[in-house]
C-alpha cells in the first residue's frame, strides 16, 4: 500500500473483531513507532536525538506472547515483560470508562521522560517532547491503517492510574494512548 492510500484509509476505528495480533503483526507496529533506521536514529524524528519516548504495549493472550505488559526496546528491537496479566480492563476505565479501549487486541501506551530532553532544550524541551509523540503515534496509525488494522489515538486518561497499571519507572509520564486491533468483517 502506497503511503497515499494508508493516509487516505486511516480512520479512527473503535470497533474490533476478536482475536489476538501475531507476534510478527506487532513486530512491524513497534518498529513503525519507534524502531531503529539508519545510523541508530529511528522512524521518528527527535529533537537532538535526545528521544524522550518510551513504548509499552499491553496484550492479551497472543500467538507466542502472554498476556501482560510489554516494554519495547528499539536497540534490540525487542520486548521486556514488565508485568504479567490482562491490564487492558483497567486502562480502559482509566480512560474515562472507554469501553470500547479494552477490545483492541494491544494497546500502546506512549510515555516519557522529559528529562532527556529538557536537560539539552529547558521548558522548551516539554513542548518537542510533546511533538514527537505526535509523530510516533501517526507513523503508528498510519503504519495500522497499512497493514488492515484499526486503531484510535486516545488522550484523555488519568495519567496516575495509567502510570500505576504500567508500573512506569520514576520520572516517566504516559503521553498517548492508541489501542489497535482487527477491524470486524461487515
Ligand atoms: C489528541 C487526540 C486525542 C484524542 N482522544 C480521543 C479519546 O480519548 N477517545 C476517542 O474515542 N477518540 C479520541 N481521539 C480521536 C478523535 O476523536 C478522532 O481523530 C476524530 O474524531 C477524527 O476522526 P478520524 O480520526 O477518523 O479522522 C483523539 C484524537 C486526538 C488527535
Amino acid at each position: 500500500m502506497s503511503l497515499e492510500e494508508a493516509l487516505g484509509q486511516r480512520r479512527s476505528v473503535r470497533e474490533f473483531a476478536v482475536g489476538g495480533l501475531t507476534l510478527a503483526e506487532i513486530s512491524r507496529l513497534v518498529w513503525a513507532a519507534q524502531g531503529i533506521t539508519a545510523s541508530e536514529r529511528r522512524t521518528t524524528p527527535s529533537a537532538g536525538a535526545t528521544y524522550p519516548l518510551e513504548m509499552y504495549l499491553a496484550v492479551s493472550d497472543t500467538e507466542n506472547l502472554s498476556a501482560g505488559v510489554y516494554h519495547y526496546r528499539p536497540g534490540r528491537h525487542r520486548l521486556e515483560l514488565v508485568t504479567g496479566g490482562d491490564i487492558r480492563q483497567p486502562l480502559a476505565i482509566a480512560a474515562g470508562d472507554q469501553k470500547w479501549v479494552s477490545r483492541a487486541a494491544m494497546v500502546v501506551v506512549f510515555a516519557a521522560l522529559f528529562e532527556r530532553t529538557a536537560i539539552r532544550y529547558g521548558k522548551r524541551g516539554e513542548r518537542y517532547v510533546h511533538m514527537e509523540a505526535g509523530h510516533a503515534a501517526q507513523n503508528l496509525l498510519l503504519q495500522a491503517a497499512a497493514m488492515g488494522l484499526g486503531a484510535t489515538p486516545v488522550g484523555a486518561f488519568s495519567d496516575a492510574e495509567v502510570s500505576r497499571l504500567l508500573h512506569l519507572p520514576a520520572g516517566e509520564a504516559p503521553l498517548y494512548i492508541i489501542p489497535i486491533g482487527r477491524i470486524p468483517r461487515t
